[in-house]
């Protein structure tokens, strides 16, 4: 079942002079459940791609399916609820809010759905993700790859359909990247969750159903 139609989608940023073309003409199909991963140089137009999926971001022309159904047709009540219960987004730069403590950054998501969170998995989650020591410690309280742990259990505790990671092993080191991988990857097994990953890691490239690449705002590889 397809889970993602990604129909020539072009960004533009800017105007004139100042005008960048982020994203020509991209076009490409993902399906339930399935683990793709996107490489491509630093400016390619990775992150522009990734927050388009999540509905953070409308292209300038094209169209993103998600189940089926137009992202662009949707009104901004119904696209953050689909933000908020579909799509699990891992930032490049983390995102988290500075005056919410770890436990309520990655609980967010659930307060704001009015929902309770599930102490087994929130558990689970906080014990793989290394934060139980900091539950009560503020972003600014933490390293790079701490926040980046807060912000991918933000990310997984609505089991999203739909798991999009900008470089979320980025700021960790090979063990700590090996961890967050299985858990991610054991996430898109257990959930049946598509997962899309942007990385310059070769070695979580290959674990990958599917390669992406990006180059100057077009695909130009699938492997
Ligand atoms: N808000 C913006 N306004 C103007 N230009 C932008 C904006 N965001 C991105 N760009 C430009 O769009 C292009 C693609 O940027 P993007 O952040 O998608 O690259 P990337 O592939 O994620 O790079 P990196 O690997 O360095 O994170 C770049 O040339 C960038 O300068
Ligand atoms: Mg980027």
């Amino acid at each position: 079942m397809e889970l993602l139609k990604v129909e020539n989608v072009s960004k533009i940023y800017g105007t004139g002079d100042n005008e960048v073309k982020a994203l020509d003409n991209v076009s490409f199909t993902v399906e339930k459940g399935e683990f793709v991963a996107i490489i491509g140089p630093s400016g390619s137009g990775k992150s522009t791609l990734l927050h388009m999926l999540g509905g953070v971001d409308a292209p300038t022309s094209g169209k993103i399916f998600v189940e089926g159904v137009d992202l662009g047709c949707m009104d901004e009540s119904k696209l953050s609820i689909f933000r908020r219960r579909q799509v699990g987004l891992i930032y490049q730069f983390y995102n988290l809010i500075p005056i919410l403590d770890v436990q309520e950054n990655i609980t967010l998501p659930l307060l704001l759905d009015g929902q309770k969170p599930d102490s087994a998995y929130l558990d689970e989650l906080i014990g793989t993700l290394g934060l139980k020591e900091r539950l009560h410690h503020l972003p600014s309280q933490l390293s790079g790859g701490q926040q980046q742990r807060v912000s991918i259990g933000r990310a997984l505790i609505m089991h999203p359909a739909l798991v999009l990671a900008d470089e979320p092993t980025g700021n960790l080191d090979r063990k700590n990247s090996e961890d967050i991988i299985s858990l991610l990857k054991k996430s898109n097994r257990k959930y049946r969750q598509t997962l899309i990953v942007i990385t310059h890691d070769e070695s979580i490239a290959l674990q990958s159903d599917r390669i992406l690449y990006l180059e100057d705002g077009k695909l130009t590889g699938r492997y």
